[in-house]
């Protein structure tokens, strides 16, 4: 089978070419705690924890934190990043489609967060997701999930954009919607300081908060919360955000 741009994008060009986020993840954890509504010691899942900047920030307020992504530069990351800040996470290298089983009915929360899922090319691939989500919680667990709106992106669509990121990397996006699909498809080019290019798809479900919410429901998650940022703003058509909290129920 070919390679899926997921497999490539998240490589050791990925921090430098969109920043680490750190400084953010504080006031994120801050609201995922509260929305999660979890206490200390509470077995918690980073569902593609990328370089551990939730993962890490959870494990120092005193939560068992486990993290699994399919990123090994990541990961490597999050390895050093925890051991700078003196706490213990449990990182594996998998596939979000494949949480192990042997971690059935074992967390009592769920995230994933900044938009880090929709990415396969098959709903049911998407679906997958959900549904090993839905196992690995005790019953009553919670879980936690962050994407890009949907309905803000046709709102504001803009199908070229460009930023600069530290170090004066260039990022240029051309994007394309394809309807259909209900899918943003992106060619992103950075331009590194020695001059250098890299040109890489990016491909995201784009879903509703109806699909969401059926998607949710064929898996036994029920939606508790649904807001529309990380300060527990209200959920409308013009939230940059999709964050939707929702409880096993068997
Ligand atoms: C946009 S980043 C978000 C990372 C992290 N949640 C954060 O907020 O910093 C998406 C993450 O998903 C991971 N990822 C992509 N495809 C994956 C897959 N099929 N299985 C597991 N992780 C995957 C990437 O390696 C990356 O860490």
């Amino acid at each position: 089978m070919a390679k899926q741009w997921f497999e490539d994008y998240f490589d050791e060009h990925y921090l430098p070419t969109h920043g680490d986020g750190l400084a953010r993840a504080p006031g994120e954890v801050e609201f995922i705690v509260t929305a999660l509504g979890l206490p200390p010691g509470s077995a918690i899942l980073d569902l593609a924890c990328g370089h551990g900047r939730h993962a890490v920030e959870l494990a120092a307020r005193g939560y068992q934190v486990s993290g699994l992504d399919l990123s090994r530069a990541l990961l490597a990351k999050a390895e050093e990043y925890a051991r700078s800040r003196d706490v213990q996470l449990e990182l594996i290298e998998e596939d979000m489609r494949r949480i192990p089983e042997t971690w059935a009915a074992r967390f009592d929360g769920i995230i994933n967060v900044f938009t880090a899922w929709g990415y396969f090319e098959q709903d049911a691939e998407n679906e997958q997701v959900i549904q090993s989500v839905a196992r690995s919680l005790k019953l009553g667990g919670r879980f936690l999930l962050d994407v890009i709106n949907r309905e803000w992106v046709i709102r504001h669509f803009r199908d070229t954009q460009w930023r600069e990121e530290a170090d004066g990397i260039l990022a240029l996006e051309r994007v394309t919607l394809n309807l259909r699909r209900s899918r943003s498809e992106s060619v992103r080019t950075f331009v590194l300081p020695d001059g250098r290019r890299l040109i890489r798809p990016v491909v995201v479900r784009l879903y509703t908060l109806a699909e969401v919410s059926a998607v949710f429901s064929r898996h036994n998650l029920e939606i508790t919360d649904v807001y529309g940022g990380w300060s527990g703003e209200e959920y409308t058509m013009d939230s940059r955000r999709m964050i939707v909290v929702a409880e096993r129920q068997k």
